[in-house]
């Protein structure tokens, strides 16, 4: 395996199979260490940037907390606060952050800016989250995923609801390169795009997966030990999509039925935050003007058993950390 030192974690393509296993791998590790209070994977008097022009309540956490058990410092620049975009260019931010920094986690729109980060800073940048892909969280899915059923492989995973966005996307690439079965089961409109079918479809038939479309809700969830959803409207995109989504994606919906029709072996899994309930602004928005308690998910079935959500949240810490520690050269 070529090393991972060096290496800028933009999306699951530019990583093998073994590759990905082997940051799942340390990550486990990590997972063990904390869990029995060692923290031997040091990197000492090292400095991380983390940039964020979308908000985030577990992705900068994460990489907060892995960074200060890895004994790094960290700077946060919130949405507001860098010149970035405005008044800075991408490549003129990243040369000046790579003269101060070792690594740059960057959430923000287009994954081109990511991509001009790394090309320019000359150290390690990790995508927090773009409008196309969001990595370091199906790196903690993936983990979770093994947590609960011990392999990966062969597993069948239904993703339901945007399935042409940064969540969608990048279950499709790791899931196609694990050597699971992926469905997208959504409307139409919402599948992912075909370029990207078509690279994720040749992923699959090297490690013996699938990737399957179906707008089709009995079929497509039909035996998944996964089933996994979004919220309907991601961040950065204008108020006026609700109607439209709300219609298009209601019948895929979350439900006890979806969880009984996938089987008795199945798990739920959600990125977060999600609308599950009338517990938020937006969520009481919503049920005033179209009347719906719960959005991508019903309450019961984010709330049951099957529900491994913070499961996810807390593995998203460690698998950050597994990223930054390999890619800083802490191990591996
Ligand atoms: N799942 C996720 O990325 O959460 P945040 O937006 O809170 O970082
Ligand atoms: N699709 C969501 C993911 C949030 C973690 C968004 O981009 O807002």
């Amino acid at each position: 395996m070529k090393s991972l030192k060096g290496r800028s974690f933009l999306t699951l393509k530019d990583f093998t199979p073994e590759e990905i296993g082997y940051f799942l791998d340390l990550a486990a590790k990590l997972k063990e260490k904390k869990k029995k209070g060692i923290y031997d994977y040091d990197i000492p008097r090292k400095n991380i940037a983390l940039i964020f022009e979308k908000t985030s309540t577990r992705t900068r956490c994460s990489f907060e907390v892995a960074a200060h058990d890895c004994g790094m410092q960290v700077t946060y620049l919130d949405p507001s606060g860098s010149q970035i975009g405005k008044k800075e260019s991408i490549a003129d931010t990243a040369k000046v952050l790579g003269r101060m920094y070792d690594g740059i986690e960057y959430r923000g729109f287009e994954q081109a800016k990511v991509e001009a980060l790394a090309k320019y800073s000359g150290v390690p940048v990790w995508n927090g989250l773009t409008n196309e892909y969001h990595p370091t969280q199906v790196l903690a899915d993936m983990l979770t995923i093994r947590e609960k059923f011990g392999s990966l492989g062969g597993r069948k995973l239904t993703y339901m609801g945007d399935a042409r966005y940064n969540m969608g996307n990048s279950l499709m690439i790791a899931a196609s390169k694990l050597g699971m079965h992926f469905t997208a089961c959504t409307a139409k409109e919402y599948f992912p795009n075909e370029e990207l079918v078509r690279e994720c479809t040749a992923y699959a038939e090297e490690s013996g997966g699938s990737v399957t479309l179906t707008e089709d809700v009995k079929a497509g969830t039909a035996g998944a030990d996964v089933i996994y959803t979004d919220v309907w409207v991601s961040m950065g995109e204008p108020a006026e999509v609700w109607e439209e989504r709300i219609r298009a994606l209601l019948p895929y919906q979350v439900t006890r039925e979806v969880m009984e029709n996938a089987g008795p072996q199945a798990i739920f899994m959600h990125c977060l935050p999600s609308f599950h309930d009338l517990e938020t602004a937006i969520g009481r928005e919503i049920h005033e003007k179209y009347g719906l308690a719960a959005m991508e998910v019903t309450d019961e079935v984010f709330l049951s058993p099957a529900s491994v959500v913070f499961d996810e949240a807390e593995n998203r810490m460690h698998t950050i950390k597994a990223v930054m520690v390999a890619t800083l050269g802490g191990e591996g």
